[in-house]
């Protein structure tokens, strides 16, 4: 285990490139089962979850090359159709195996309860459901989930919940279902526009992704031999525009995709960021203590991130006044705040509101990472703190960005990575 050690505070200033979006290429690498020939996947980040998720691919009989964050996947016909429940119990995303084997050859064995950060009960109840009104026969012995079905039937199915999983996962197991799969209140997230584009580039007939009514016509069998390039990670994006917001200093971030991130740039805009935006590049400017904002609620696509909530704990910790956060989407999601609260932050949580009385400093201290995005939030408050922060536990913060401590001294960070022992 590692922990990092922050000198503060540090200003940041510089110019970055954003890595591949660990939530594209998490099902994009998992949907690559389905194709018939071997595929490319490019612009694939250097992270723990993608790490387990090639070795659940290479469980099931894929073949799988990973160097310079470009992936080959060779694709096995008769593969097995277990998936390894010591690697899907670390990672959330092993769910969409279960779509991605149905649609390829009608059989899964799922231990059901996947991995994931201990953010809320995350159930797959939508999944399941949404697997049975496709004809998929699904047992359970204790925790052991047996699905099977002789083929998909497409079938219209309305989600309660606009969920990113579930949407994926219906689309993985019905690009070659009998008939035509209709997902009414579909995720809209770009994640799963990316996955679109990879499955249309292996023949699936996929329209409306991008809007709360996704329609997919089965096709007879998917083709392969294609290259797909990863969408820009909005949340690392974000993760550095919430940094520069937190400790002040000016970056400019290069190829993002700013209609990504409009929620999170509007609201630093009104707490007096300068921005400039152009078509695949932002230039964020802090000079001066920030203001706080009333109220943030997360939300989903285009709404503001719950992956940004913890980011704009520590944004709005230091800012002037009072902010108050509703998180709507996970039951759990306030781990980090007890951890800012030990660095100074005057921020309480209250059912689901998340109260921060904006002080003037922050001090380094001992603190604990809980979770990936948590962990994050702690980083760059320890990056604007008075002081020496010591933060554990930060494999949590492995699983989601590459080498973030090299990228965050290039700015002009101070962080060190030591060994636990
Ligand atoms: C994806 O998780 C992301 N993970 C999460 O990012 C992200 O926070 C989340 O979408 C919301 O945008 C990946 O893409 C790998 P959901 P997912 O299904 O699909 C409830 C990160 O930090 N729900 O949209 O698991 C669920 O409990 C991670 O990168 C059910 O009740 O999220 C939650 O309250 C964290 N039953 C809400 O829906 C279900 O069957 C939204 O969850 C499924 C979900």
């Amino acid at each position: 285990m590692y922990k990092f050690i922050v000198e503060g505070p540090t200003q940041l200033k510089g110019e970055i490139v954003i890595d591949g979006s660990k939530n594209s290429a998490l099902p994009i690498l998992t949907a690559s089962l389905l194709a018939e020939k071997e595929v490319v996947i490019k612009n694939v980040p250097k992270i723990n979850d993608v790490f387990l998720t090639l070795e659940i691919l290479n469980e099931l009989g894929c073949k799988t090359i990973f160097s310079d964050n470009s992936v080959i996947i060779v694709p096995k016909d008769n593969m097995s159709y277990e998936i390894p429940q010591q690697l899907s119990s670390k990672l959330r995303s092993s769910v969409l195996f279960i779509g991605a084997l149905l649609g390829k050859n009608g059989n899964a064995i799922f231990y059901d309860q996947p991995g994931g950060c201990e953010i809320g009960k995350r159930p797959i109840d939508l999944h399941l459901e949404a697997f049975k009104q496709l004809c998929v026969e699904i047992n359970q012995d204790n925790h052991m989930l047996f699905c099977k079905t002789d083929r998909i039937i497409g079938n219209e199915i309305f989600l309660q919940i606009p969920s990113v999983g579930a949407t994926e996962n219906i689309m993985l197991a019905s690009v070659k279902c009998r008939g035509t799969t209709i997902i009414k209140n579909a995720a809209k997230e770009p994640e799963i526009v990316d996955l679109a584009r990879f499955l249309i580039k292996l023949g699936a007939k996929i329209k409306g992704v991008g809007t709360d009514t996704i329609i997919i016509e089965g096709v007879e069998k998917l083709n392969g031999s294609i290259e797909h390039k990863v969408i820009p990670d909005r949340i690392i994006a974000g993760t550095y525009l919430c940094a520069v917001a937190s400790t002040g200093g000016e970056i400019v971030i290069n190829n993002v995709i700013p209609s990504h991130l409009d929620s999170l740039l509007n609201i630093l805009k009104n707490a007096g960021c300068s921005i400039i935006i152009k078509n695949d590049y932002l230039h964020i400017k802090k000079i001066k203590r920030l203001n706080a904002i009333s109220k943030i609620t997360t939300s989903f696509f285009p709404g503001f991130p719950t992956d940004l909530q913890p980011l704009i704990c520590s944004v709005f910790s230091l800012a002037n006044g009072v902010t108050v956060i509703k998180e709507t989407i996970f039951e759990n999601r306030f781990k980090h705040i007890s951890e800012l609260a030990k660095m100074g932050a005057k921020i309480i949580n209250q059912g689901d509101l998340i109260i921060i009385n904006g002080v003037e400093r922050l001090y380094g201290t001992n603190v604990n990472a809980k979770d990936l995005r948590g962990g994050a939030s702690l980083l760059i408050a320890a990056m604007s703190a008075y002081g020496q922060s010591i933060i554990n536990n930060i494999d949590y913060i492995d699983r989601g960005y590459e080498e973030i401590e090299n990228r965050y001294n290039k700015l002009g960070a101070k962080i060190t990575r030591v060994s636990d022992n």
